[in-house]
């Protein structure tokens, strides 16, 4: 077996506890540390691991890298994030896959320019399935262009605003807003659809969203399909359509 990759994981919120959970038990992947903002009141380590849980009050990302060196950083904490590792990920090569949801244009173009020096992926959607589903229902858009479209999405009651990955659904398949139908209702995690009104037949795309870990299957999806590209700045999309065109060249 191929050597294991070195990681570290910044953000340990709700997202980032479950990422850690799968990245922890993922035997490709050595997850050597954990960092959050705020400091303990005594050493923390992942439940059932050893795996520390360090403050960047306590230590920084030039000090975290010297003592415990990484091959790749995995992002779940907050947009400013970046600016704090950025030049350390930049000068010693670290590979960065970010899960931050929104980045302002800034941000943005700064961690595009790290990707001149070293490998890093951004997407503000990582679950597999979604990514799959867009792509798939990008495919279909283009082959049915005549076929009707609706996106219906469902969430749990407290949920306020329309789903930003229902939104984005209807930007790539260039729909109108309007064609989104949301439901908010009990404790749904995450429910989206998309439906192709054919006229003798009806396709549905569907994604339900069970448990965060799915973050952490992204973010290792991720990791593993960055680990083979050469410096610069990719998307999750890069990252699956260049496996699914691989696929079906190979068919
Ligand atoms: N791409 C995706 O599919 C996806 C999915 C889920 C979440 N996200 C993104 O992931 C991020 C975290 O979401 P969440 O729901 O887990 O939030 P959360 O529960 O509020 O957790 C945020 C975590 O980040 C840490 N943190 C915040 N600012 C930091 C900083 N400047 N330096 C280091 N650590 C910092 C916090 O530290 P403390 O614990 O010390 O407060 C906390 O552990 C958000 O940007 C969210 O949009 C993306």
């Amino acid at each position: 077996m191929s050597q294991k990759i070195r990681v570290g994981l910044v953000g340990y919120g709700k997202a980032g506890s479950a990422v850690a959970n799968v990245l922890s038990a993922d035997p490709r992947y050595d997850l050597r540390w954990i960092a959050r903002r705020s400091p303990a009141a005594e050493p923390q380590f992942h439940p059932g691991t050893e795996i520390p849980v360090i403050s960047l009050e306590q230590k920084s990302f030039e000090e975290l890298f010297g003592q415990y060196p990484v091959d790749a950083l995995v992002d779940f904490s907050s947009p400013a994030s970046i600016h704090t590792y950025g030049e350390e990920v930049r000068k010693r090569g670290i590979m960065l896959v970010s899960a931050i949801s929104v980045y302002s244009e800034e941000d943005m173009a700064y961690a595009r320019s790290l990707g001149r020096d070293t490998r890093v992926l951004c997407s503000p959607n990582i679950t597999l399935g979604i990514n799959f589903l867009i792509a798939a229902a990008k495919l279909l858009r283009k082959i049915a262009p005549f076929a009707d479209v609706e996106i219906v999405e469902q969430h749990f009651r407290e949920k306020p605003e329309v789903s930003g990955t229902a939104r984005r659904i209807a930007e790539t398949l260039d729909v109108d807003g309007e064609r989104i139908t949301s439901l908010r209702l009990g404790g749904i995690v995450g429910h989206h659809e998309v439906i192709f009104g054919f006229p003798h037949q009806t396709v549905r795309l569907t994604h339900d969203s069970i448990r965060r870990e799915a973050f952490g299957t992204g973010a290792a999806f991720a990791l593993e399909q960055l680990a083979r590209c050469d410096n610069g700045f990719y998307s999750f999309d890069d990252m699956l359509l260049r496996m699914m065109r691989a696929e079906l060249l190979e068919g």
